[in-house]
């Protein structure tokens, strides 16, 4: 089965691509390097031991994909290409909908020309809102999220919905991912991020390494236990592992149609200042830090009721926030600078 993956250089995409060649799918990365390297790829066929196509080309073209559909025989698309900084988003909206939302259009009519309708789509918690309680369930109304990040994320699963039904071959999979952390246990591919990290387990790598003076926690008085935010982080590798258990449910219900959400985390909350304690204790030093106020668009808690990815999709985030504390280490250690060698 041959696998087109947008977005496949990017940090989740690239760790994809290795689950989905291991698990002998054929890949086709389609990717412009916005935030990304093919460094990435080079890295994951030296640990696969596999070829991995790559063309570099943007979402919002119709021609340069309707090219790729021409040249590759796909049956199925994974896409993770968008942009993806909350604060960002909030600075130039117009961007993040030309790309995550206009380019998952583009996406899509393509597809349907080409009558390829298998679709996997990254989507996130922040899906659920402000408004819904905790554990998210997906059963909840899609909610109202803070950024325009969030919105354009709500704005494809309503864009994908629909889709499913004028067209009634559409098979389509919208994964919620919770907070993907940790690398490869390799060390080889990891998190790269551009510039000052937004995200916590980046920037405590990059303190630890010494590329940052002290990670700031963004409010210790939220109701929480400690008082930090609590969110689910899981393994990036098990959530690569839940991209191919799509798959492996798509093939095995031919009779599918429509579109389907997921959530891919672990089930659990875990507080700021205990993943400081869990990464000091991997490291072996401590991470200096101060808490400063909280950060704008920030919910004090939330995880995922991760029980449909466990019966429907036989999926389970196996690895432990050791492990998850350990590879980003690895990887963080052996590549200060990211993909930059
Ligand atoms: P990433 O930035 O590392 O990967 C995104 C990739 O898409 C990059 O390689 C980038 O170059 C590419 N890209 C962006 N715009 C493109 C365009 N117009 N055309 C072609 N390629 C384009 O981000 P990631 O963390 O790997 O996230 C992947 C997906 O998962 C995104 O859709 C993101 O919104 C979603 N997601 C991520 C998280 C997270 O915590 N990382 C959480 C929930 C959802
Ligand atoms: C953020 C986004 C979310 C997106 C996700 C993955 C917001 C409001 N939400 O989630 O939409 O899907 O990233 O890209 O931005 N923290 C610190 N110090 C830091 C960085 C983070 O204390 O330097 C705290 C945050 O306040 C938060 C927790 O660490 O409580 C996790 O932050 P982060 O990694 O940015 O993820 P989310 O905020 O959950």
């Amino acid at each position: 089965m041959k696998v087109l993956v947008t977005g496949g250089a990017g940090y989740i995409g690239s760790h994809t691509v290795l689950s989905l060649l291991e698990n002998n799918y054929d890949v086709v990365v389609y990717d412009n390097l916005c935030n990304s390297s093919v460094e990435s790829l080079r890295r994951v066929e030296k640990l696969t031991g596999k070829s991995v196509k790559f063309i570099q080309g943007d979402i919002c073209s119709k021609d340069d994909l309707t090219k790729v559909f021409n040249q590759f025989n796909i049956d199925a698309v994974i896409h993770f290409a968008a942009l993806k900084a909350v604060g960002e988003s909030a600075e130039i909206p117009l961007s993040y909908y030309q790309n995550n939302v206009h380019g998952t259009v583009c996406l899509l009519e393509v597809m349907q020309q080409q009558k390829v309708h298998n679709f996997i789509f990254s989507s996130s918690a922040t899906v659920y809102g402000e408004e819904s309680d905790v554990p998210y369930v997906e059963t909840m109304k899609l909610g109202t999220p803070s950024s325009p990040y969030g919105a354009s994320k709500v704005m494809v699963e309503r864009v994908l919905a629909d889709t499913a039904n004028a067209n009634k071959e559409f098979r389509g999979v919208s994964l919620r991912y919770f907070n993907p952390i940790g690398a490869h246990e390799s060390g080889a591919i990891g998190e790269d991020p551009k510039g000052i990290p937004n995200n916590l387990l980046p920037y405590v790598a990059q303190v630890a390494v010494g590329k940052r003076d002290k990670l700031s926690i963004f409010g210790d008085d939220y109701p929480t236990q400690d008082g930090s935010c609590e969110r689910d982080y899981l393994h990036v590798m098990d959530l690569a592992q839940g991209h191919v258990a799509a798959l492996n449910w798509l093939n095995r219900n031919d009779e599918f149609r429509g579109v389907e959400a997921f959530n891919l985390g672990t089930g659990n909350g875990i507080s700021v200042f205990a993943i400081v304690k869990a990464f000091e204790k991997a490291i072996n030093k401590t991470i200096p830090f101060d808490v400063s106020p909280r950060r704008a668009g920030d919910l004090p808690a939330f995880w995922a009721n991760a029980s449909k990815a466990n019966k429907e999709l036989n999926w389970q985030a196996t690895r432990s926030l050791e492990q998850m504390m350990a590879d980003t280490w690895h990887w963080q250690s052996n590549n200060p600078n990211g993909y930059l060698v």
